[in-house]
């Protein structure tokens, strides 16, 4: 694992939008794996940019999404399919065409059935190159709470309390206007991914970090499984890499690959 401390949210997206675009320079057709929610914004913003100034496109790409609320209308604002067309559909965004953005369809009534078919899609299209990740407060990656198998495929799942609150600023400040089932990729689906990049901001994101960095692989903090994965690279503000032990470690090993 490579964890890049950047002083501020700005540096470390475009220290992060610095990785999308060395992996998108050696292969071009590379599969993404999106997230939502804040935390991506910034390297959205400067994937777009990269875009704009011809130096990046998905034009020639696939994405896949990680995950998608079930029950949402098709034309929610924050239905993550919806959320992901504006950050990155068009070219005026990124290239990415409509018809090459993949997601779980969380409008129909056997949604077993549509996680099932989603961990499919992804390896019949070669698998996800590059996964974008955020994460949870309570250390989920995508929507896997603390307490489910580590080794899960994409899957149905219910928001812990936690997450419906952390949410519910996307739904008018109601936690009861949050849906409260989701699909989202499983850990071992993310697992599969060639390389994973996940980015986490601020304070309340502190612990997340220092167990997903520092701690025992275990169901309550999901994204410690991650330490298990050959290729991770994890960048944060500073307030989110406070509760580090070994911060200064983690900072000499990430000079030593990227430069200070
Ligand atoms: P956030 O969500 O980026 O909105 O903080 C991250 C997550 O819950 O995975």
């Amino acid at each position: 694992m490579y964890l890049g401390i950047l002083d501020t949210p700005e540096l470390a997206s475009a220290a992060a939008a610095r990785i999308v675009l060395a992996v998108f320079k050696k292969e071009p057709n590379s599969i993404l794996g999106v997230t939502t929610g804040s935390t991506p914004e910034g390297l959205y913003a400067e994937l777009r940019a990269a875009h704009a100034r011809g130096e990046f496109t998905l034009a020639n790409s696939q994405a896949f999404a990680l995950d998608e609320y079930v029950g949402i209308s098709a034309d929610h604002y924050e239905r993550y399919r919806n959320v992901l067309r504006r950050e990155l559909v068009g070219s005026r965004n990124t290239g990415l065409k409509n018809e090459n953005l993949h997601s779980p369809n969380g409008l129909v009534s056997n949604s077993a059935a549509v996680a099932a078919q989603y961990d499919r899609d992804i390896r019949d299209a070669g698998g996800i190159d590059l996964q974008i990740l955020g994460i949870g407060s309570n250390g989920h990656i995508g929507f896997n709470e603390p307490g489910g198998s580590l080794v899960s495929r994409t899957h149905v799942t219910p928001l812990s309390r936690q997450t419906i609150l952390a949410n519910a600023r996307f739904f008018g400040h109601y936690p009861r206007n949050v849906p409260k089932t989701c699909i989202t990729q499983g850990l071992g689906t993310i697992m599969e991914a060639r390389i994973l990049l996940l980015l986490a901001f601020g304070e309340n994101k502190a612990e997340a970090v220092a167990q997903l960095a520092e701690g025992p692989i275990s169901a309550r903090w999901p994204a410690t499984i991650t330490q298990m994965h050959p290729e991770v690279y994890v960048v944060t503000d500073a307030a989110a890499a406070s509760k580090l032990e070994l911060s200064e470690l983690y900072q000499e090993r990430w000079a030593l690959k990227f430069g200070a």
